[in-house]
């Protein structure tokens, strides 16, 4: 267990932990988004939703999660699906990868897990193409288990509310935001709990254009009652990416027809 003291972190008293739950997630009953994955409890529907949404924006996932649903309403379906008819169902959301990788895991779960979803924490993190933030929220989502789901709107709250003085950017530090998140999720309603912060970074607290005095959690914010809230995150510009060579070469018959071979994932 990570010491948040030796990283500058004050952690709360339990009742103040209490208090914070409790005022985090009235907000969210209040004003939670209905959205169709939010009215289900079904771990297949819920990882769909939460890899569409990786790189994607709530609006465009929605048409594309009903469909993707309808063509493959089980994981059975989704791990015979003919490649076309997949490619086809993710056309336009770009990112083909979380796709292939959708289909592989499916294929585990028919192979390694009987075809059940898996509902531990340390299982859903085999599966292909599932992360700590994923495996976070489809254990608390859709099975209820107090499993954070740190992402960068996450990190940002956490960042604000006890100024945390580390990089957000950097991988290594997710450990730290982790550690929060740990003592902070309630174990009541953690999928509620993640999902309340998952609204409020996109919104009320997001990176461009936070409206701080709308926060319902504003009051528990130290950067917030410090005055240091244009401060947290603390996000450091990434190193310059280096160049690179690369040679390319067109093949074209006499007849003028160019050779095309189908692209391998992982390769540009
Ligand atoms: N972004 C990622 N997961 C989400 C969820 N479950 N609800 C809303 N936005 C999200």
């Amino acid at each position: 267990m990570l010491d948040l003291k030796e990283y500058g972190i004050v952690m709360w008293d339990a009742e103040k932990i209490v208090s914070f739950r409790r005022t985090l997630l009235d907000w969210y009953d209040r004003e939670k988004r209905d959205l169709p994955w939010r009215r289900t409890k079904n771990p297949y529907y819920i990882w769909v939703s939460e890899i569409m949404l990786q790189q994607t924006q709530v609006q465009t996932v929605i048409p594309y999660y009903e469909r993707f649903l309808d063509w493959f309403p089980t994981v059975k379906d989704l791990a015979e699906a003919p490649e076309e008819k997949l490619l086809k169902a993710w056309e336009g959301l770009g990112y083909y990868s979380r796709v292939r990788n959708m289909q592989k895991a499916a294929q585990q779960i028919m192979t390694d897990f009987a075809g059940q979803f898996p509902d531990t924490y340390d299982n859903i993190a085999k599966l292909k193409g599932i992360g700590p933030y994923t495996a976070g929220a489809i254990s608390s989502i859709a099975f209820g288990l107090p499993e954070p789901a740190v992402d960068g709107n996450v990190m940002r709250v956490m960042a604000r509310l006890f100024e945390v003085n580390y990089d957000i950017g950097d991988a290594k530090n997710r450990k730290i935001f982790q550690a929060i998140m740990d003592i902070l999720i309630d174990p009541d309603r953690p999928g509620d709990f993640n999902q309340a912060l998952m609204d409020l970074g996109t919104d009320i607290e997001s990176a461009k254009n936070p409206r701080p005095d709308e926060s319902p959690i504003r009051f528990f914010c130290a950067a917030y009652l410090n005055g240091t809230y244009d401060k947290y995150p603390i996000k450091l510009p990434k190193k310059k990416p280096k160049p690179m060579q690369i040679q390319a070469f067109i093949i074209r018959n006499t007849k003028g027809e160019f050779l095309l071979e189908k692209n391998i994932e992982g390769r540009l």
